[in-house]
């Protein structure tokens, strides 16, 4: 029954305009992550769902239902906030245990499902304790705690581990998947944070400035990116972007930028041919992620020359910032590469992992 339809929702704060036409189908049991920067709309888009915020325009419907107007307490939700405002003078029993006092549920039901939660959590041993006896992820579980006892339909988070620090909130995105699987409870999730929303979610909606840019698995969109933007947001370090003069002569399809040229060919070409006008020469840009570039102190094949600004060890990998005339570069290759300040170096792209897109719009040709 959870699942939940989104159609051509906006939402205006007085001339703000928060979200734009927004469309979106989430499955019943699904783990949906709506990804984009601060200030895009995610967090208006979750309190529509949730009934706390009006919607300008447009329907959202749970499973048939359309509830625009139905109060938060008749939706059958649970919502875990970054800031999970537990009550301070409760133990952490009582906190999770509370909905359900309010609802009548006989004692012994309560304690059953308080300490079930707490199992899934590993808060157990916690059980006795205030908030201020607790850890930021002690906190947080419990606040998830609180949501998970009262067995919705539907959970709607927002950002709730954004302020754990790094190591904790890697662990907790684990913990955070197999808890869902295990519930089978369709989750809305929001994060500014491309790395929670690319290990846990079913599919990724990433939105910018309020618009929907992109809709899919987490593969789909690091692998095919539909724009420009989605190519820069996802990733880390970043999508590299180099511009280009894309020309047609005669057959063969050429990238052109000032310090070398590239040929396209294959379905790549076709993809371009398809889209875009005519063959007439265009300015795109090339994007190329770190891990796809090949870097060597030899030439080859292909390979366009480049010189080493700096190298960054980092353990198991090595990044190298290269420049290829005015172009800036980053190069994610392994330790054992060498350089100094100043060397020749030669680039060489996977073509399979490589982007080309529209310099005016910024859509993707492939
Ligand atoms: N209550 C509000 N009143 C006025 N403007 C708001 C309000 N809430 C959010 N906004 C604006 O709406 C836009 C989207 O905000 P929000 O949905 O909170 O984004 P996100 O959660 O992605 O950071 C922002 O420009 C924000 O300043
Ligand atoms: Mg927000």
């Amino acid at each position: 029954m959870a699942s939940v339809s989104i159609k051509n929702v906006w939402k205006y704060y007085g001339k703000t305009e928060a979200v734009r036409d927004l469309n979106l189908e989430c499955r019943d049991g699904e783990f949906l992550c709506i990804l984009g920067p601060s200030g895009c709309g995610k967090s208006s888009t979750l309190r529509m769902l949730a009934g706390l915020e009006h919607i300008s325009a447009g329907d959202i419907l749970f499973g048939e239902k359309r509830v625009n107007d139905l109060p938060p307490k008749d939706r059958d939700i649970a919502m875990v906030f970054e800031n999970y405002a537990l009550y301070p003078h409760k133990t952490v029993y009582d906190n999770i245990a509370n909905s359900l006092r309010l609802r009548g549920m006989d004692k012994a039901e309560i304690d059953q499902k308080v300490k079930k939660a707490a199992t899934l959590l590993e808060i157990g041993a916690l059980l006795d304790r205030k908030p201020v006896e607790l850890s930021g992820g002690q906190k947080q579980r419990t606040a998830i705690g609180r949501a998970i006892v009262r067995e919705p339909e539907l959970f709607l988070f927002d950002e709730p581990i954004a302020h754990l620090d790094a190591k904790l909130r890697a662990h907790m995105r684990g913990e955070l998947k197999l808890m869902q699987r295990e519930l089978g409870t369709t989750m809305i999730y929001v994060t500014h944070d491309q790395l929670e929303a690319l290990s846990m979610a079913d599919r990724i909606a990433v939105m910018h400035e309020g618009v929907l840019q992109q809709f899919g698995t987490p593969e789909e969109i690091y692998r095919h990116p539909v724009n420009e933007w989605v190519g820069g947001f996802i990733g880390e370090p970043p999508m590299n972007f180099l511009d280009c003069q894309l020309e047609d002569d005669s057959g063969a399809l050429t990238l052109r930028h000032p310090e070398f040229q590239l040929s396209i060919d294959g379905e790549q070409a076709s993809a371009i041919r398809g889209k875009a006008n005519g063959g007439a020469p265009s300015a795109v840009k090339l994007g190329v992620r770190p891990d796809e570039i090949g870097i060597s102190h030899e030439p080859g094949d292909q390979a366009i020359k480049a010189k080493v600004l700096v190298t960054e060890p980092l353990g198991g990998d090595m990044l190298v910032d290269a420049s290829v005339g005015d172009t800036k570069l980053l190069v994610k290759t392994k330790p054992t590469f060498k350089a100094d300040m100043g060397d020749d170096c030669y680039l060489t792209f996977d073509r399979t992992g490589w982007h080309v897109f529209a310099g005016d719009s910024g859509l993707a040709y492939f």
